[in-house]
């Protein structure tokens, strides 16, 4: 078959990795994809967000079987536009992928199916707000409902705090209409873990767990990030808490969704907070983590497009997931000034350097230079993938491939995986 990856981040090269070697494909085409992905599939230059030219591209290029990465796409309606030209798309409808357009309803669907999740309230004026958040001695979570590029919410240590991030985000408008409506949320504490499921509409098979680094600097300091890491399992959510999870937070979701006619076919994201009082969800994504994608997919052993065809196809019942037992761990290299403004167009250098079986490289803010060399295109540039026996071997396979590349400004975690 013929398939188009949408998306040009180190999620997207991970997947298209795998969909390569399957078998069943016959061409694969990215969109836009970087110089990682271009070794992989056939570049085309569309934006992700690009929905008509998406649409007219498969259908020209008798495409198969679309899968989409980023949320974009997916809240702006790619797989609605191309089921009605015929065309097969992993991922869910905008109707489904609204559990993360909107904040506000995603805590409504939570409410409706008994998710456990922080308390919260939703406001459209200020003032409100401001008592709310003042009620709360300033503790409090400020989340801009829309999409906000991963930007949109503050964790607030005090009432200063919170006004700022109030005014910010409901009055300044920083982040646009995203912000029109903002969600308080009660501050929840305890580790994180990320449990994402692949599922029909009906079924489920959740991947195995996973823990981000959302930190810029080791030991979880400094500013939050996209992502400067990620390691897969997470000993926090072993198997049993996984099944609970399934149980308690992904199912109910997926049958909340299908109830009011939105039925959710793709990958189905819980950011979640382990609480001394249990699981609580801290937000749904509508598609795979990025970085949190490139450790699972280490791990995932076997041809990944008839599981992704099924979940299209709304029918998971034959699939099963073959999960490789080792660890792995991810480690993002970002460019110089990330989460800032970052410097742009540095060599970067160790791309061809002989990696093992089970060391991988997958680009993400990169691009071709002018002397046909890869240069840093973004903040986060590429992440450094490795299996391992232990967490502490996957980390110390995984650094020791980091140290085979290399770029002006180059910064990146030491301690990923550690906390395993
Ligand atoms: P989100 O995009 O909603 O996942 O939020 C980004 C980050 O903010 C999360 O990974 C948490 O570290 C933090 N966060 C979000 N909601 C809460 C909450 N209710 N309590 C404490 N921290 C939170
Ligand atoms: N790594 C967090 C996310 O993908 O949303």
């Amino acid at each position: 078959m013929r398939v188009l990856v949408v998306g040009s981040g180190g999620r997207e090269h991970a997947l298209a990795w795998k969909i390569a070697q399957s078998p069943l494909v016959r061409a694969l085409f990215a969109a836009p994809g970087n110089p990682g992905l271009g070794r992989l599939a056939t570049l085309v230059p569309l934006k992700a967000g690009d929905v008509e030219g998406l649409t007219a591209f498969a259908v020209r290029e008798r495409i198969d079987f679309v899968v989409i990465g980023p949320e974009a796409p997916l809240v702006a309606g790619l797989v609605d536009r191309l089921a009605a030209a015929g065309i097969l798309a992993f991922g869910p409808t905008a109707g489904a992928a609204r559990i993360e357009g909107s904040k506000a309803f995603a805590k409504e669907v939570m409410i409706a199916a008994g998710i456990p999740t922080a308390a919260f309230a939703t406001f459209t004026e200020p003032k409100g707000a401001l008592a709310w958040a003042a009620s709360r001695g300033g503790q409090v979570v400020v989340k801009a409902d829309g999409l906000a590029a991963g930007k949109g919410v503050v964790v607030c240590g005090g009432i200063e705090e919170a006004k700022v991030a109030i005014r910010e985000i409901l009055v300044e408008r920083v982040h646009g209409a995203a912000g029109a409506t903002l969600l308080l949320e009660e501050k929840l504490a305890g580790p994180e873990a990320s449990c994402i499921a692949f599922t029909d509409g009906v079924r489920v098979r959740m991947l195995p767990a996973a823990q981000d680094h959302k930190r810029i600097f080791d030991g979880d300091r400094g500013p939050n990030t996209g992502g400067m890491g990620a390691f897969c399992p997470t000993p926090k959510v072993q198997a049993a808490l996984l099944a609970e999870i399934e149980r308690t937070v992904l199912l109910p979701a997926v049958r909340e969704l299908a109830r009011r006619g939105h039925p959710f076919r793709g990958a189905l994201y819980a950011g979640l907070m382990l609480t001394p009082d249990g699981p609580r969800v801290l937000e749904f994504n509508a598609r795979l983590g990025d970085p949190e994608t490139q450790p699972i997919l280490m791990r995932l052993r076997g041809d990944l497009v008839p599981a992704l065809l099924a979940v299209a196809r709304g029918d998971l019942t034959a699939v099963t997931l073959d999960v490789d037992s080792r660890a792995s761990v991810g480690v993002v290299l970002a460019a110089e000034g990330y989460p800032g403004k970052v410097t742009t167009g540095d060599v970067i250098a160790g791309l061809d350097a002989t990696l093992g079986a089970d060391q991988q490289l997958f680009q993400a803010g990169t691009a071709s230079g002018p002397g046909g060399q890869v240069v840093t295109a973004g903040g986060r540039v590429l992440t450094v993938c490795a299996l391992g026996a232990t967490h502490a071997e996957a980390m110390e396979r995984a650094y020791d491939a980091v140290g085979k590349v290399s770029f002006r400004g180059m910064q990146y975690r030491t301690d990923i995986g550690g906390s395993a």
